[in-house]
């Protein structure tokens, strides 16, 4: 096990093998039934399943990511199929979990370990992270789980566990490294795949966010947020300030087929590489005069919708209009409408529900 940190309460520096053994106990009567996961008596995971899992439980949850799962594994059996794939049909594929740019990544990543580790995924932390686009987290993860290594994986449920068994003072994000370290001090060489799996899922059903279930869970005994009274006080957060606000405007141009105008978006950026309504630049200040249209009609004004990002908030004026045939048919990504409203992400979606309402 690596060096407990000073500051860890007194009963668990006493028993970390006592807390380890109650939680994969808990764990081989409750795990979760995942289509990445095989049973308990099944040798180790496929490494291909395990990474493109964890791939995609970085976009999403676990019951959206799970057909996507079961869709990409029967299309591409093996990381050799995923890489020989047509860069356009993994993006179709991949329609749905959002930024392309980690579809991009990830073929980028099949295609190095078909091409330069002979279809073989390397089975160290440090042999995964010179993938490319293999991060700290899906690199640790693969590790344990496909290979078992002893890496430290640290998600966001494996953080809130931390701070409440340890009843962490300090909030998040500054918390983390705190947390990263407590959460190292627990892994072992005995079962790591299956410890970094235990602690997720007690993190996903146990443990959660909003309402713990102490009642239900292993740890009890050793947790100094249980036994504060307040478990549910953890992870200390720092408010965020109010966030800035921007403004801006969409355009919602119709063509007489059923289709609208989208745009690829920038592959860098917010919402990089994803489809939206062409729109102006977002502004700090609002009624800059109006923004240049993307191509001639009649515009009418359609109200305006508001969107929350992680860093700001937006203010967007939709516009709505109908193309004269021929107009800018080059220039957009003309797509039926049914496809768009399934396919945009939430703010253009807002906007174009606004333009038809
Ligand atoms: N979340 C991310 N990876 C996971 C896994 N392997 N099991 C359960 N939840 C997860």
């Amino acid at each position: 096990m690596s060096p407990v940190p000073a500051q860890l309460p007194a009963q668990i520096v006493d028993d970390p093998i006592a807390v380890r053994a109650a939680l994969l106990d808990w764990y081989d009567l409750h795990r979760r039934v995942l289509a990445w996961r095989p049973g308990p008596e099944a040798p180790r995971p496929d490494p291909y399943g395990v990474w493109l899992s964890e791939v995609m439980l970085q976009q999403t949850t676990t019951p959206h990511a799970t057909p996507y799962f079961k869709a990409f594994t029967q299309r591409w059996p093996t990381v050799s199929d995923l890489a020989a794939a047509a860069d356009e049909d993994v993006m179709a594929a991949w329609a749905g979990l959002g930024y392309y740019a980690r579809a991009r990544n990830l073929l980028a990543c099949a295609r190095a370990v078909a091409g330069e580790h002979g279809g073989v995924f390397p089975e160290t932390e440090a042999g995964l992270l010179a993938l490319p686009g293999v991060g700290a987290y899906t690199a640790a993860a693969v590790a344990a789980i496909a290979f078992g290594r002893a890496a430290n994986v640290v998600d966001g449920n494996v953080e809130r566990v931390m701070a409440r068994l340890f009843a962490v003072e300090t909030p998040l994000p500054a918390a983390r490294p705190d947390l990263r370290r407590l959460a190292g001090s627990l892994v072992a060489e005995d079962r790591p795949g299956d410890w970094a799996q235990a602690l997720m899922d007690l993190g996903a059903t146990v443990c959660r966010p909003g309402r713990p279930l102490c009642e239900r869970c292993p740890l009890t005994v050793w947790c100094a947020a249980f036994q504060s009274g307040v478990p549910e006080r953890f992870p200390l957060k720092v408010r965020k300030a109010d966030r800035p606000r921007r403004h801006g405007t969409a355009w919602v141009l119709r063509d007489g087929e059923g289709r609208v105008a989208l745009v690829r978006r920038p592959a860098k950026g917010l919402l990089g590489g994803m489809l939206g309504l062409p729109t102006s630049d977002w502004t700090a200040a609002a009624g800059e005069g109006p923004a240049p249209v993307p191509a001639p009609a009649d515009w009418r004004d359609a109200g305006a919708v508001e969107h929350v990002f992680t860093h700001f908030a937006l203010t967007l004026e939709v516009r709505a209009g109908e193309a004269q045939p021929g107009v800018g048919e080059g220039n957009f990504v003309w797509t039926l409408m049914e496809d768009a409203l399934a396919a945009l992400p939430t703010v253009f979606r807002k906007a174009l529900q606004r333009a038809l309402a």
